[in-house]
Order: C-alpha cells, then sequence, then structure tokens
C-alpha cells in the first residue's frame, strides 16, 4: 500500500517506519526544509531507541521518503495520516489550527480514493470538521473517507508498541475506510476496536487521563505513607497484585509529564466543562501531580534550611528515561522552583541535556553523573535512567560536601544508601 504521514514527530515517524518496514511505500511530508534534509539522510531528530536504524534501513530500501511537498504523494496514497502536534492552548484547550491547517492541503491533493486518518489527539467532534474540510476542498471527482486511528505508543518503547500494540482502534463510519486500515494492520497483531469517531477519540483521551489518575493515586498514597510511617513501594505493589487494579503506572515520583498526559488530562477537563460536566476528578488529578512536584521541592527546603547559594546536583532532566523530550518534565518546575530559593544548580542527563538547555537556563551542565556530586549539598535523581541505578555511591559520596539525596524514582534501597552515610528520602518511604 501507498500511505502518507504529515508530520514527523514521535507518532508519525515512528508509526510511518514501522509500516514502511512491514514493506509499504511510505511518503512523510514535513514542513522544515533542514529537518525533511536531514531525515533524508537518515537522521533522526529526536531520541527513540532503535528508531535511526529503523529509518534508515528504509529509506536506504527507498520504501520510506521524506519530503515537504503535498503534491504527488497525497494523489498516490491508499491512506493519508495526520500525526502533527495538538499542543495545549491558551484557553486549556487543544490547539488544533495546525490539523485544521493540513487537512486542507490535503484535501486539495486527494485524487481517485483516499482514506483520510487522524493519528493526532484531538477532541471528540473534530473529526467531522476535518470531514468538512476535506469534502470542500477536494477537487471534483476525488473520493474521500475519514477516520480517527489514534496512538498509543510511549516514548522510549515507541517501536515495540506500535509493532505489539495491546489493541489497534479504528473509530469509522466507512466500510470501505474500515476494510482498508483492517488491511494496512493486518501484519501487526492486535485486537481490533472497531467503532465511530466520537467513541475513537474519547478512547485515546480516557485512556491517558486514567493512567495519569494512577500515577496521582501512587503519589497521594506515597504522600500518605511517609505521613503513617508505611512503605508506599510495598503498599502500591500490595493493591497491584489484584489484578482488577493492575501493577503498571503505580510508581511514585515527581510526578507524570511529557508530552500526552499532562496535555490529555487539561484537554479533557476543557473538554468536560465545554459540555456543563465538571470533572472535578481530572482537576484533583492535576492538583496532586503539582504537589509531587513540590514536594520534592519541600523535602529539599527541610534538609538544607536556607537554600541560598546551596550547590543542588541534579541527576536526570527529561520527564522519563530513554528519551530526550523535555516537554512538561517535572525537573523544569523542579528547578526552577530551586533556583528562585538561590540554590546553585548542576546537572547531568545521559540524553536531554541538549533539549534541557534551551528551556533551564543557569545550570552547569556536566559531562557525567559523578561531576554533579562535586561540592555538591544535596543530590536530587528526577529520571529513572537504568545507568544511575550503577553508580557506585561512595565515589559519590567522598566528592559531596554534605551526603543528602534524594531519590524521585525510588531508584535506590534506603537501606543500603543509609549505611553509606547519605541522609536519604525516597518518595513514600
Ligand atoms: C503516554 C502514554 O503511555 C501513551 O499511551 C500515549 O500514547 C502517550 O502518552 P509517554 O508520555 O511517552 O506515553 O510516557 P509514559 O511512559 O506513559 O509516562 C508518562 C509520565 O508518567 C512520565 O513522566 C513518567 O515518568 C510518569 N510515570 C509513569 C510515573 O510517574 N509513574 C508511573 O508509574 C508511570
Amino acid at each position: 500500500m501507498t500511505i502518507t504521514f504529515i508530520g514527523h514527530g514521535y507518532v508519525g515517524l515512528v508509526t510511518a517506519a514501522v509500516f514502511a518496514d512491514l514493506g509499504n511505500t511510505v511518503y512523510v511530508i514535513g514542513h522544515t526544509k533542514e529537518k525533511i534534509e536531514s531525515l533524508k539522510r537518515g537522521i533522526v531528530p529526536i531520541y527513540e531507541p532503535g528508531l535511526e536504524e529503523l529509518v534508515k534501513k528504509n529509506v536506504k530500501a527507498k520504501r520510506l521518503i521524506f519530503t515537504l511537498d503535498y503534491s504527488p504523494s497525497i494523489s498516490k496514497s491508499d491512506i493519508v495520516f495526520i500525526a502533527v502536534g495538538t499542543p495545549t492552548a491558551k484557553t486549556g484547550d487543544a490547539d488544533l489550527s495546525t490539523v485544521l491547517e493540513v487537512a486542507e492541503k490535503i484535501g486539495q491533493n486527494l485524487k481517485g480514493y483516499t482514506v483520510v486518518a487522524t493519528k493526532s489527539t484531538v477532541p471528540a467532534g473534530t473529526n467531522k470538521r476535518i470531514k468538512r474540510i476535506l469534502e470542500e476542498s477536494k477537487p471534483q471527482g476525488a473520493e474521500v473517507d475519514y477516520a480517527s486511528v489514534p496512538e498509543f505508543l510511549r516514548e522510549g518503547s515507541a517501536i515495540s508498541d506500535t509493532t505489539k500494540p495491546d489493541r489497534i482502534v479504528i473509530g469509522t463510519e466507512s466500510k470501505r475506510a474500515k476494510d482498508l486500515l483492517i488491511k494496512l494492520h493486518k501484519p501487526i497483531n492486535a485486537p481490533l476496536v472497531l467503532t465511530n469517531f466520537e467513541t475513537a477519540e474519547l478512547i485515546k483521551y480516557a485512556a491517558n487521563a486514567f493512567l495519569a489518575l494512577k500515577i496521582s493515586y501512587a503519589n497521594a498514597i506515597a504522600k500518605l505513607s511517609e505521613l503513617l510511617g508505611a512503605d508506599a513501594l510495598r503498599v502500591l505493589e500490595g493493591i497491584g497484585m489484584d489484578k482488577r487494579i493492575g501493577n503498571m503506572f503505580l510508581s511514585p515520583g515527581p510526578g507524570y509529564g511529557g508530552s500526552c498526559f499532562p496535555k490529555d488530562v487539561r484537554a479533557l477537563i476543557s473538554i468536560a466543562k465545554d459540555n456543563d460536566y465538571p470533572f472535578s476528578l481530572l482537576e484533583e488529578v492535576e492538583n496532586i501531580n503539582h504537589q509531587s512536584r513540590r514536594d520534592i521541592v519541600r523535602k529539599a527546603r527541610k534538609t538544607l534550611g536556607d537554600m541560598r547559594n546551596k550547590k543542588i546536583g541534579i541527576l536526570g532532566l527529561a520527564f522519563k528515561a530513554n528519551t530526550d523530550d523535555m516537554r512538561d518534565a517535572p525537573a523544569i518546575d523542579i528547578i526552577n522552583l530551586l533556583q528562585n530559593d538561590g540554590a546553585k544548580i548542576s546537572a547531568f542527563d545521559p540524553k536531554a541535556m541538549d533539549t534541557a538547555a534551551a528551556v533551564l537556563k543557569d545550570i552547569d551542565y556536566k559531562k557525567e553523573a559523578y561531576e554533579v556530586a562535586e561540592g555538591a549539598d544535596l543530590i536530587i535523581v528526577l529520571t529513572e535512567w537504568n545507568e544511575f541505578r550503577e553508580l557506585d555511591f561512595s565515589i559519590i559520596k567522598n566528592k559531596m560536601k554534605s551526603p543528602n539525596i534524594i531519590d524521585g524514582r525510588n531508584l535506590y534501597d534506603s537501606k543500603e544508601m543509609t549505611k553509606l552515610g547519605f541522609t536519604y528520602q525516597g518518595v513514600g518511604r
């Protein structure tokens, strides 16, 4: 099949590369010349394990073609996916301007029969607007059907999430579109949820908001555990063994970040409000998430007292491990608060230093983890990189001015840390 992706962010690029690898001819349309030129050479602008190899392999095999032009790729395609960003607008709603703009350009270039499908997370009802734009802008004789095929991939494990998803959701009112999309997804062996537009769109928001809710719940239990002297990790392990609850997305920490959860929780609150339903449960999910970030700062203040000119070393900046993405990373809020208190910050992250430098100023970025310990009054771990688990803490202790550690991801054994002479604080322990 010939397919086109508009957008080469995490969703667009990963899904395009996977479909190319499955033997389809895949065009990827971008709008920045330099990025498209780099992608043509197989240089990937984001860090995602395995992605660069997959892109290079399929560019070489001429199955993955990067371009700035909507023509001729759209007219040649059986299916066109919209995978552009939907950031949060000032109102809290998703900003749909790019999605609607590309819909018009797609419409103008349609030829023969084409299925246009959105991968971008858009609020219920948007797809009807896109459908109308396509119908109004398409040339005479072109036929178009419309579908919502939301994406559930996680950064850091995006390729395996795409090749081995828990389910594939296809929302469309057209049988022809449904059949074509089923055919495209056939080599990916996953249960299908076949439904209408609105349901498909809401499945995506409802899934992300529910996972965010689990994390905020874990963080609330962690807070309570600290107050009661319980061990949150055992409590959460204990509840996760109940199959009805499940053990995933129950790790307490500095709160959820990234390009999806914060944005999608806000958008769902806003969608509900627009429909006269105050989704106060999700407002509390957001509140707890902010508290979880502030709680790390509260622990730092309690440990150091006056924060002015205290040296704090940060291990991990990305919103989670195995990515260089800093969007809505807890590290941003936490470091800003520490800097407001007058603390001097040094930091190391294995992949996210360049992306962090664009959003976090006045930081002494270090070349390796051990360097952040140099003369530090406190170390705070904010991302669960595997290499941080392997660190030799006797070396770290010798480099520090005072051996204080706040382990925002519960990576270390509190007893061992205390034995080494650290004042150790985890989350919920
Ligand atoms: C998420 C969804 O998982 C994915 O299905 C959707 O398509 C996009 O959004 P992603 O943002 O890449 O994926 O990361 P995810 O692994 O879900 O983590 C999101 C945030 O939650 C991170 O900040 C992570 O550190 C945090 N988290 C996750 C926790 O704090 N505790 C957990 O137990 C799990």
